[in-house]
């Protein structure tokens, strides 16, 4: 059976940007707590799913030296589709110019990981190359007149080409993890907006995603000393930095970019992939630990080795 490779990457943000002093001139809140409580300084507002979707994967394909006709499916990672029905990923599909199979995946924060493993799941049966996109417009499914979750959100995409390879390909170890109970703590109904008890998804997120990844560390037989990059959901920087302590990963083998991007919920873990690679922080040999949690609540960790 064929492993996965990642052969290219992409993003895009839409041309909005929104920095903490913006949302201060009409919410009760300021640029000290903002960054204080959150990490975050600035984030983006605005487009679609589906079109920073098509522009993230159109950058991926490119990096990737790969045509539209190369590829067999598009994978979407979004909780923010352009509609209930269709599914926002053969709209992608559709302005690619790709032929073949179109999914959206709804994992939430978690999704982008939750993508990875389907893709090499599907690779392992047989499929050519992938498109796996991670994409969301929040801003839209956010009431930006409460402070307690205007602050969060930021809407985006990354993109990666993942391709078969002779061999076990990259994919270590994985585990998908969620618990429905936990539904209550983080959701959006139809029509309404977002709502999110910050101060229990805070708490879980650390204990889950500490858990989630020792275990995917253990599974691929490395220990928190391999781990060349983390490569975490970007949710809230203080749940980044209180993870990285539990688990002997010192910050600066993580990768932040929630400063920028806000959360972007499926889109996170691609947009700082992408970050790393083109900061020249990804080399040949490298374990990447990615690890995402969200609504569901989902949760899920992989250990991926570079250019394998
Ligand atoms: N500006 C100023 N004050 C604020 C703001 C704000 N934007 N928001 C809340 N406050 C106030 C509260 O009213 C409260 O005041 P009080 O003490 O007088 O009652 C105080 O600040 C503390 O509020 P908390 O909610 O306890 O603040 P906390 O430190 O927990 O930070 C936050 C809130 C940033 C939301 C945090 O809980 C968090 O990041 N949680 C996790 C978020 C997450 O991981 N989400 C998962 C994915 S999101 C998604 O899928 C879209």
């Amino acid at each position: 059976m064929p492993g996965i490779r990642i052969t290219g990457s992409g993003i895009a943000l839409p041309d909005k940007v929104v920095t903490n002093e913006d949302l201060a001139a009409s919410l009760d809140t300021s640029d000290a707590w903002i960054v204080e409580r959150t990490g975050i300084r600035e984030r983006r507002f605005g487009g679609t799913t589906s079109g920073l979707a098509t522009e993230a994967g159109r950058a991926a394909l490119e990096a990737a030296g790969r045509t539209a006709d190369e590829i067999d499916h598009v994978v979407l990672a979004t909780t923010t589709p352009d509609a209930v029905i269709p599914a926002t990923s053969p709209s992608v599909q559709h302005a690619l110019g790709i032929r073949g199979g179109a999914m959206d995946l709804n994992a939430a924060c978690s999704g982008f990981v939750y993508g990875l493993v389907t893709v090499a799941g599907l690779i392992a049966a047989g499929s050519g190359p992938i498109l796996l996109i991670g994409a969301e417009t929040l801003s839209k499914f956010t009431d930006l007149d409460d402070r307690s979750i205007a602050i969060i959100v930021g809407d985006g995409a990354g993109a990666v080409v993942v391709e078969p390879v002779d061999g076990p390909g990259g994919l270590l170890s994985w585990n998908l993890n969620s618990e429905g109970s936990m539904r209550h703590l983080l959701h959006c109904e139809h029509g309404s907006t977002l709502y999110m008890n910050g101060k229990e998804v805070f708490r879980t997120a650390v204990r889950v995603v500490v858990e989630s990844a020792e275990r995917a560390m253990a599974d691929a037989g490395i220990g928190p000393g391999d781990v060349s990059l983390l490569v975490p959901h970007q949710a809230n920087l203080r749940i980044i930095q209180a993870a990285c302590q539990r688990l002997g990963i010192p910050m600066d083998r993580t990768v932040v970019v929630i400063d920028r991007y806000g959360n972007t919920s499926a889109a996170s873990i691609p947009l700082a992939l992408h970050d790393a690679l083109d900061a020249g922080r990804v080399h040949p040999g490298d374990h990447l630990l990615l690890s995402g949690f969200g609504g569901g609540m989902t949760w899920a960790s992989a250990v991926f080795r570079w250019d394998a």
